[in-house]
């Protein structure tokens, strides 16, 4: 029976099949993909196609000449492809960060009749995956956020010294680890002062990464209760479904499954000390009235017990939720609103207190070179008017975050306004704009833009007085420096540029 019809014009035999839909997929990717590159076995290059050339500038190569015939290294930093040519293991998928951005790629080896690696070819699949990919990009963020944070407290915790014994953790933050003395730090530090003598409940609002955590550890220091436990919840974190058992505990074989010497709660373990329970806003309601009723009694029954069993703890409890609202939407009740509304403490946004933004700086670039073994990036002054000017949506965390990626990213030490603009835009947010006036435009009127930090006043008027000379002096250096007053290398530090050789 021939298969071979009109209605279908597939080869016969396997080998045309195989070549038919080699060919195919080769086209298809060709078309559908960004772009993609050859290597022979040296990691040479030795052919791109049309699509890839639009990513050429951003790599820093001005024709298809300069880049075929390269060394693959050279022309794309960070790649892999030299694994994929030494292992002959494709590398389905994988995001490939560099100077030209961040891209979602594809690495297949190509194999000769013999079966040997000849080659390989490189596929871009998606540039611009924080806006193709958006829900994948954030889970990514979300988790590498996660596992930084986790990072942070084991190296505190091995830090920390004495050890205080088996399961008992200690505040790893004091008041002095606030950085900032802008009027609204000095006012939130000292109300949680003030909270840290008392043993009523705190609440600590405001949005997210403000350094809620931070204070919550801090007050716990201050307090009477410093030699006790620090345990923390995030409710936000925890399956509704193990809530229960997560703040109660379990009892010991209270169902199938549960284990014989049963589970202790956080209450019982925070018991003498501090619970933290972050992003209280997210509890679910059957168990808002389950934690009514424990603190009002002081007691907790665990799950699958008919005991009751006392505890000795102090609450303090955060949320980056608008907990009126919630009340007024009747998602939180508000009898508990009000048990734990004893001492209110709001803790200011980035944007209220952008004084603090140099000083936050350092301590933070100090902090990542500590954590990273590097030496501390230095910001050149652009850059940091652009942290002055941005609206920090995800505060002192997003800071924190963005110094971190141009600080990795970084050949030199030195991170300039346009490295921290390709790092905010990769990771979806417009960069504040860099002129003088829309630096100005936050803070409302001229008094209010001579009261920003004087670092972002003086990088401003040294990048206006850089501009006006550039251009007096059609853009010759040396005369720009000569006039200004200054070395030829204090302009190229200003003006964020390496010291060329071949200027004029
Ligand atoms: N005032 C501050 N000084 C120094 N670092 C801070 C300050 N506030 C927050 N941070 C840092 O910013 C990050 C987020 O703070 P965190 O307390 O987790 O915020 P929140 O709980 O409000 O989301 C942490 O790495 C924290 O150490
Ligand atoms: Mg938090």
């Amino acid at each position: 029976m021939p298969l071979h019809t009109d209605a279908s014009p597939l080869p016969l035999d396997a080998q045309g099949i195989l070549e038919l839909a080699a060919r195919s997929m080769f086209q298809l990717f060709s078309t559908m993909s960004q772009g993609m590159f050859l290597v022979d076995l040296s990691g040479r290059i030795v052919w791109v196609n049309e699509g890839y050339r639009r990513f050429l500038p951003d790599l820093g190569v001005h024709s298809v000449h300069d880049f075929v015939g390269r060394m693959v290294e050279e022309v794309i930093p960070n790649t892999q492809m030299r694994q994929v040519l030494e292992t002959g293991q494709p590398v389905l998928v994988d995001l490939l960060t560099n100077k030209a951005g961040t891209f979602v790629v594809s690495r297949i080896p190509l194999h000769g009749d013999d079966g040997r690696v000849i080659g390989a070819i490189g596929i871009v699949l998606f540039d611009h995956p924080e806006t193709t990919l958006q829900p994948l990009i954030a889970k990514f963020a979300q988790l590498q956020r996660e596992l930084d944070d986790a990072r942070r407290e084991l190296a505190a915790q091995r830090s920390r010294l004495p050890v205080a014994g088996p399961g008992v953790r200690r505040a790893k933050h004091t008041f002095a680890s606030f950085v900032g003395a802008s009027p609204a730090a000095t006012e939130v530090k000292r109300q949680a002062r003030r909270a840290a003598q008392s043993q009523s409940p705190v609440l600590l609002l405001g949005e997210t990464g403000t350094g809620k955590e931070l204070l919550a550890h801090a007050i716990h220091a201050a307090s009477t209760r410093s030699q006790g436990p620090f345990v923390s919840v995030n409710i936000a974190a925890v399956p509704d479904t193990l809530l229960e058992a997560e703040f109660f505990g379990v009892a010991p074989g209270a169902y199938t499954g549960a284990s014989v010497r049963g589970r202790e709660g956080k209450f019982k373990l925070a018991d003498g000390g501090t619970l933290f329970l972050d992003e209280i806003g997210d509890m679910p309601s059957n168990l808002q009235a389950k934690l009514l009723r424990a603190l009002q009694e002081g007691e907790i029954e665990p799950l699958g017990s008919n005991q009751l069993v006392p505890f000795d703890v102090r609450v303090v409890a955060a949320t980056s939720r608008d907990l009126a609202a919630l009340v007024r939407d009747g998602l939180f009740r508000e009898d508990l609103f009000y048990r734990l509304h004893v001492l209110p403490i709001r803790v200011p946004p980035l944007r209220e207190r952008r004084a603090d933004i140099p000083a936050l700086v350092e301590a933070l670039a100090d902090d990542l070179a500590l954590r990273n073994g590097i030496a501390p990036p230095e910001l050149l002054p652009d850059a940091l008017a652009l942290l002055g000017a941005q609206a920090w949506r995800g505060n002192i965390r997003e800071l924190r975050n963005v110094l971190e990626q141009a600080a990795m990213r970084s050949e030199t030490l030195t991170v300039d306004a346009e490295q921290l603009r390709q790092v905010l835009r990769e990771s979806g947010v417009e960069p504040a704009a860099p002129t003088p006036d829309a630096g100005g435009a936050s803070t409302g009127d001229d008094g209010a833009a001579l009261l920003r930090p004087l670092a972002v006043q003086v990088a401003e008027l040294e990048r206006r007085a850089i501009a006006a000379a550039l251009s007096l002096h059609g853009g010759n250096k040396l005369a720009t420096a000569r006039h200004l007053g200054i070395s030829r290398a204090t302009l190229y530090e200003r003006m964020g540029q390496p010291l060329a050789n071949t200027d004029k």
